[in-house]
């Protein structure tokens, strides 16, 4: 099976799942958050090295305070009880999104945790929090005005390398594979530059009930595609071996 290099995972249906089963919205978030820690230890166990989460976007901060409230306690809850773990499978935190808006709290365990667990090495796993691509492009694109303002870079040298540099992203690969439970078959606002040559898989699953099986399966389909990167199919092929030689 071909492991991605960076998978990004659209975590949808927390709510439906609560609501089909007449319970309130947070216990479809509870049972979702024991689905990300099942899913970050298969992830890696498979030797994925990186895995970035859509725990919380910016439009999230819309919903009712109550649900709100419920999804940060969860997230301090769960960050609390991981940390033993995340140190013994030599997993690092890394945290994307407008993090000044998180309650501080929730700043500080994430500081916390991230620092903790800054040598690792094996996998990062990359939490995206009040996340929203377009601020994110935004952020970035207000800070390289700034250093061609200030004559600390030059318009000629920005480029797709320099560019992404700037993003919360810096020092990621972009994500080979995209994975959205659920049902929902949109990209809503999740990395919209870092996608940009992305396997997407869709899959009916909600994201309580998404397991080791669910996440093989997606994996099996992504072995399966044809990468191209804009190349032909006989081009393509002839890039992949010569890599491989690279390596060798
Ligand atoms: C989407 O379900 C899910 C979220 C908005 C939050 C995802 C959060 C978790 C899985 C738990 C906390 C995360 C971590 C990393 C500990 P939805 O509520 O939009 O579902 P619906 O579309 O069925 O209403």
């Amino acid at each position: 099976m071909k492991i991605p290099r960076h998978l990004a995972i659209i975590m949808d249906g927390n709510g439906r799942w609560a609501e089909q089963r007449s319970l309130p919205r947070i216990a479809g978030h509870q049972q979702g958050v024991k689905v990300v820690q099942e899913i970050v230890r298969e992830c890696s166990k498979l030797g994925i090295p990186y895995l970035t989460l859509y725990a919380f976007s910016f439009e999230n901060w819309k919903r009712p305070q109550e649900e709100v409230r419920s999804l940060m306690e969860l997230l301090t809850l769960y960050l609390r009880s991981e940390l033993q773990t995340m140190l013994k499978e030599n997993i690092r935190l890394n945290v994307i999104g407008d993090a000044a808006r998180l309650p501080a709290g929730v700043r500080s365990i994430l500081e916390q945790t991230r620092s903790a667990t800054e040598g690792n090495q094996r996998m990062t796993l990359n939490l995206a929090l009040s996340y929203g691509s377009r601020d994110e492009v935004l952020r970035a694109v207000r800070r390289i005005c700034l250093e061609i303002r200030d004559q600390r870079l030059s318009v000629e040298e920005l480029d797709d390398e320099v560019f992404s540099r700037h993003l919360d992203t810096a020092g990621l690969p972009d994500p080979d594979l995209l994975i959205r439970t659920s049902g929902e078959t949109r990209i809503s606002n999740f990395l919209l530059w870092q996608l940009a040559y992305a396997e997407l898989y869709f899959t009916e699953t909600l994201w309580p009930d998404f397991g080791r099986e669910d996440l093989h399966r997606a994996l099996e389909e992504f072995s399966r595609r044809e990468r191209r990167f804009g190349l032909t199919g006989a081009q393509a092929q002839r890039e992949k071996l010569s890599n491989r030689e690279e390596r060798h």
